[in-house]
């Protein structure tokens, strides 16, 4: 894939299922200015998504599209995301930011937006990939967990990885508390991802995502429990 040629700002879809927290630090980036793009359309398919309620508090476009209709025969999924699509397409969305979706994305929508669409993970992928992986982190013992933003594919939490955060594990923690701790990193990395983007600086090798114009790495560890 090619780094994206930044011409005009990035118009931004955003697929959430929930609270929408992720959705809310991206629209918070965007009001501080750092985060240089413009959220297009909000999609839910619950409801009662908060997600719904920050976007339109933040006079957002939210849109609700219910996926009993398409419930029906072998390619429900599929009919589903072509709805999706529909809609995204008459926003002119030319990223899909997944914030919280709790739906598998069929290749309806990947391969109309291939490498196009992102993702983020409560977990240093490939540790735990799928439903609670922070529960996943405390049961298995790490010590050290965090969250992951990366490209869509095919294969569910297997697309490139554009950018992680760790947080320690601590003695106690239980699924929630580890969470919480993970969330705040979250919210830093995700909106960090989209402008990595929107800037045009991230492209595509196999499963490697480059960054141009990358400064030095942090060379300190996080060691847990410490030294
Ligand atoms: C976040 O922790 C996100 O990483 C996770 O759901 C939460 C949504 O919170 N996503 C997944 O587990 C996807 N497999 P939010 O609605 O407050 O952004």
């Amino acid at each position: 894939m090619s780094a994206r040629v930044p011409t005009s700002k990035l118009r931004v879809g955003v697929l959430a299922s929930g609270r929408g927290t992720n959705l809310q630090a991206i629209i918070d980036a965007i009001e501080a200015g750092t985060l240089d793009a413009r959220i297009a359309v909000v999609i839910s398919n619950k409801q009662e998504a908060q997600a719904l309620e920050r976007a339109r508090r933040h006079g957002l476009t939210g849109v609700f599209l219910d996926p009993k209709p398409f419930a029906h025969g072998s390619n429900s999924r599929e009919a589903y995301d072509r709805a999706i699509l529909d809609v995204l397409q008459k926003h002119e969305v030319e990223l899909i930011a997944l914030a919280g979706y709790m739906k598998i994305v069929t290749p309806v929508l990947i391969g109309a937006y291939p490498d196009r669409i992102m993702n983020i993970h409560p977990s240093l992928l490939p540790a735990f990939p799928g439903l609670d992986a922070q529960k996943k982190a405390v049961d298995w013992g790490v010590k050290i967990a965090g969250c992951t933003v990366h490209f869509v594919t095919e294969g569910v939490d297997e697309g490139p990885i554009i950018i992680q955060a760790a947080v320690p594990v601590l003695q106690g923690d239980t699924a929630d508390t580890l969470s919480a701790r993970i969330l705040v990193q979250e919210h830093r990395i995700y909106p960090r991802a989209i402008q990595l983007y929107a800037e045009g600086r991230l492209r595509i090798e196999g499963r490697h995502v480059l960054l141009a114009g990358a400064s030095d790495p942090a060379t300190g560890s996080l060691i847990n429990p410490s030294l």
